[in-house]
């Protein structure tokens, strides 16, 4: 057995295959590898930008990059530029995409507990939207909102629907953490609520039923719902949350940003939406994910009578989704994309754990070894946004390719970075 040579549809869209090199935004990820070091993380602006006006255009106005996927200054900004709002879920969110020079008018606020200062800090500078989670955020709100301080929300309710993902990232069901349940009366209670709040205007709901969705059956149950759970309110917006899946690996597909919204947009008409109402969604996913991946340096490689370990300068501080939700990924050589990959090795990282697997059966080209350059395609999403400083690693840069120039918009940590907690 072995495999084919990676597939250009897990690749970023402007991806250049050659005998001997592998480009993106015609740059080569050899030179970004020898010039930036690894591991390293490439996300290619084009695509990011594609992915960012396919959502604008197929949703109303309002429509958000999940900046959870993955956040830093200039993708905040990127995001701004093409119509997008940036949904944020923590104080420290908001910090980083104020700080980008994006208007507080753009940002949507999150968190299913959002402390007292963060909703402050929210309703001062005037951010778009609070999705509203709970009761207590309600009594909070009621300490912070006057009409002098006016607040603009959405809130979110659990329709009931179990999107078919893995456990940890289904939201959708009634047994969850996040929002009000459509099915127990207390959705209907927390409008009520905050309709009787001065200086909070409520816009609509919001519902977000899971990630890595392939399925767009689930949105629009969870759609046909929010319709009908708000059928007499006096509403302006309606949101389905992100979750829209990707590919990871050969055999898998998804809907597009345009499909996925366009089925959307079906499901409304068919359940009688009001055409005035905005409908809208904050995908993080499927606007990131393609468009990064990971450079690795092999540094070692063990053979076994079970298997071959290739051991390379990364893992799971920089990829945790294969500890976290035993997620696959791909791998390639990047100074032989097109060769076919009959070597079966398992790819590791460099951490202390047996667990830091990055991928359990990778298919790589025969010559890969020490010294060559992998790289794991549709790792933009999830991967810096969840790396760690676990065994005290120094999280990676990222740069940005276009063109043929590349920026980095963050740079590699330090170990003075490290040491600058210490008291
Ligand atoms: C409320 C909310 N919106 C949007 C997203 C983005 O999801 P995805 O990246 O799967 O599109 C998430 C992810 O956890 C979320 O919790």
């Amino acid at each position: 057995m072995g495999a084919a040579p990676i597939l250009l549809t897990l690749l970023a869209d402007t991806a250049a295959l050659s005998a001997s090199e592998t480009k993106v935004g015609d740059v080569s990820l050899g030179d970004l590898a020898a010039n930036y070091g690894t591991p390293l993380f490439v996300y290619d602006e084009a695509t990011l930008r594609a992915r960012c006006r396919e959502a604008a255009s197929v949703f109303d106005d309002g429509v958000a990059y999940a900046s959870k996927a993955f956040l830093c200054g200039a993708m905040a900004r990127l995001a701004y530029e093409e119509g997008l709002c940036i949904d944020v879920a923590t104080g420290g969110e908001l910090d980083i995409v104020l700080r980008s020079g994006v208007p507080a008018s753009r940002i949507i606020m999150h968190g299913n507990n959002k402390a007292h200062n963060e909703l402050e800090r929210a309703i001062a500078v005037g951010v778009h939207r609070v999705v509203v989670d709970n009761f207590h955020e309600i009594e909070r709100l009621r300490t912070l909102v006057t009409v002098e301080r006016p607040l603009h929300c959405l809130v979110r309710v659990t329709p009931g629907v179990e999107a078919h993902t893995h456990e940890f990232v289904r939201t959708g069901q009634e047994d969850t953490k996040f929002g009000f349940s459509v099915a127990s009366g207390d959705a209907r209670r927390a409008v009520a609520a905050l309709n009787a709040m001065p200086g909070l205007s409520l816009h609509g709901v919001h519902a977000h039923i899971g990630s890595q969705i392939f399925d767009v059956a689930g949105f629009r149950e969870s759609l046909t719902i929010l319709a009908t759970f708000t059928r007499g309110d006096d509403f302006d917006e309606l949101c389905i949350g992100g979750g829209l899946g990707v590919p990871y690996v050969e055999g898998e597909s998804a809907p597009s940003i345009t499909e996925w919204g366009t089925a959307m947009r079906r499901a409304a008409r068919d359940v009688g939406l009001d055409a005035s109402i905005r409908l809208i969604a904050e995908p993080g996913r499927a606007i990131v994910a393609q468009a990064g991946l990971t450079l690795y340096r092999v540094g070692a490689v063990k053979a076994s009578a079970l298997r071959t370990y290739m051991a390379v300068d990364g893992g799971m501080s920089d990829n945790p989704r294969p500890v976290l939700y035993g997620s696959g990924y791909e791998a390639f050589d990047v100074a032989q994309p097109m060769a076919t990959r009959p070597q079966s090795v398992r790819l590791v990282g460099k951490h202390c754990e047996s667990g830091d697997v990055l991928i359990d059966e990778a298919w790589l080209p025969a010559t890969t070894g020490v010294d060559s350059i992998v790289a794991t395609p549709v790792t933009g999403a999830y991967g810096y946004a969840m790396a760690s400083n676990y065994n005290r690693a120094t999280r990676p840069a990222v740069v940005f390719v276009a063109d043929g120039r590349a920026r980095e918009v963050l740079r590699r940590e330090t170990f003075d970075d490290l040491a600058r907690l210490e008291v």
